[in-house]
């Protein structure tokens, strides 16, 4: 049936040329082992879990240029402004359905004092940000205006409390200036401040990192910890909160264990997980992020997977103390860490983003997408001019990454229904080392449409995708593509558009499934109607 071949709604009488010419290339390619064929199979008749959309959320730290000078800018930059927020940067993030953004750290919530951050301004004390690059802080961006850039994005706000320098009393006391609807000394300040109504904040870290930068704690004295300030982080004017307690650094299996043995589960909506991937695997020299072969880049890839097998685990700790999995896994930072770009503030951690990190993005999400039964949050690290960054500027210039990209494809999962899918054998080889070739994900959303991600992490090889669909029939078959011809490939202020997704059309259908060829380093999005 010619309407199946190629992308978008195929008119009828589409000559039948191009599935040939893709038949013929795959049979050259296949028989001269320059692709291999993978089996895909999709459970649309076995559907699981809604995929939590706050599973594709971000993070906004007081750190380097993500908040000054990323989201908040001097009044004279001549760019679309309300207040000092970018506006250009809120329209980017509307696009991808931002669903919430996590704030003011990172380390740096562990020594933040929130009452530093709201009034007038100018009167605002003058800090110090100790753990980034030592700068001073003005405090213009405070609560007020963290909170009014969410209403801007429509997000959700998602708070890190301080836990490790601050008091159970003065979190306390930023959870009844948020949320209180009466009247209070705290509440008519807020009035004063220009927010009558409280905003009703409901996601709420309790410490962040508190095993190393948030404190140096053990997992025993941080859960004893947990349940005192958690005891005070009050549920104001039916405000429930969704509290989310810190969890272990990668694969730290011990805290994970010891958190759900001593915080019974009612005390947590959620525990975090922080894991980043380092290209080298070594933290006292990362990698670049735009000058690597591919020895580094496979390694790379094989280090951003692991985050399954960190899932497996932690998830598996869960189960054995919430067998109903009714505390949530928040993988609240997660993303690529290299080495800061040359000539920049090493406190401030700009790093470019490459098509590699697109392709750690969407690996990353296929991830979470299949944990979604636990992995109901998670945040990449960080939104603008920080890490993996979906937003880059420079003065009134501003660029979308890669990973934007893969962000704005892979929306069409927020709140589906997750499809399982299984992956028959493939693997890319580096050197005799191995690692999966494909990953993907499924979801059908509310309209019944349904939508396959699929990566290939393949350097070289073109691989082809032999997609079946348990339960569905297909009837149209729409692709978007983000691919380009080397994995170091990255957008810069002179050639914003250099990686960008476009739309694909290596499709054809044969024996009752969706033959997909996908080209090396290539992310594809498919929905199919039926
Ligand atoms: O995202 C940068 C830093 O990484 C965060 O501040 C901290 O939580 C983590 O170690």
């Amino acid at each position: 049936m010619a309407k199946l071949v190629g992308s978008l709604i195929i008119p009828k009488k589409r000559p039948v040329m191009k599935p040939i010419i893709l038949s013929l290339a795959i049979l050259f390619c296949s028989l001269h082992g320059y692709c291999q064929n993978i089996q895909v199979n999709i459970q649309a008749n076995n559907p699981q879990q809604t995929i939590n959309k706050h599973i594709y959320g971000h993070f906004a730290e007081h750190l380097g240029r993500c908040i000054y000078d990323g989201f908040w800018v001097d009044e004279n930059l001549p760019v679309e402004k309300k207040d000092r927020i970018r506006l250009d940067i809120v329209k980017a993030l509307k696009e991808i359905n931002i669903p919430n953004l996590r704030w003011p750290g990172g380390c740096y919530a562990d020594e933040y004092q929130w009452k530093s951050g709201i009034g007038i301004r100018e009167k605002r004390p003058v800090t110090i940000n100790s753990h980034w690059g030592g700068v001073v802080e003005d405090n213009s961006f405070g609560t007020h205006e963290f909170l009014e850039l969410c209403e801007l994005l429509e997000c959700e706000p998602y708070i890190s409390a301080n836990v490790g320098s601050g008091t159970v009393y003065e979190m306390r006391e930023w959870i009844e200036y948020l949320n209180f609807a009466g009247k209070s000394t705290l509440t008519e300040t807020r009035a004063q401040n220009g927010k009558d109504k409280p905003w009703g904040v409901k996601f709420w870290g309790i410490g962040n990192e508190s095993w190393g930068c948030g404190g140096d704690m053990t997992p025993e004295y941080y859960s004893n910890e947990y349940k005192r300030y958690q005891s005070y982080a009050r549920n104001y004017s039916g405000n429930n909160l969704m509290k989310i307690a810190c969890g272990p650094n990668i694969a730290d299996y011990n805290w994970m264990e010891v958190c759900m043995k001593n915080i019974p589960n009612w005390m947590m909506w959620g525990i975090s997980l922080h894991y980043y991937t380092i290209p080298t695997g070594d933290w006292g020299r990362k990698g670049s992020a735009t000058q690597f072969d591919e020895k580094e880049y496979f390694n790379t890839m094989k280090n951003a997977l692991y985050m399954e097998e960190l899932l497996e685990k932690h998830t598996a700790i869960m189960d054995k103390y919430d067998p109903r999995r009714n505390v949530a896994l928040v993988v609240d930072e997660w993303g690529i860490w290299t080495d800061v770009e040359p000539d920049t503030n090493p406190g401030f951690l700009y790093q470019q983003n490459s098509m590699r990190d697109a392709l750690i993005a969407a690996s990353t999400l296929n991830i979470f997408n299949k944990y979604s039964h636990r992995v109901r949050v998670a945040n990449l690290a960080q939104t603008i001019n920080v890490l993996q960054a979906l937003i880059l500027t420079e003065g009134e210039k501003m660029l979308l990454t890669p990973t934007y990209h893969i962000f704005n494809m892979y929306k069409v999962h927020h709140e589906a229904i997750m499809l399982p899918v299984q992956l028959g054998h493939h693997q890319y080889e580096v050197e005799e080392n191995k690692i999966p070739a494909l990953n993907a994900s499924a979801s059908k959303d509310k309209d019944g449409k349904i939508h396959v991600t699929i990566v290939n992490l393949d350097a070289k090889k073109n691989n082809i995708a032999e997609i079946a669909i348990d339960g569905a029939t297909t009837k149209t078959i729409n692709g978007e593509i983000l691919t380009s011809s080397s994995f170091s490939d990255h957008n810069t202020f002179d050639q914003p558009g250099k990686v960008k997704p476009g739309k694909f059309d290596n499709i054809k259908k044969s024996n009752n499934k969706i033959i997909a060829e996908l080209p090396p380093l290539s992310v594809v999005v498919l929905t199919i109607e039926s």
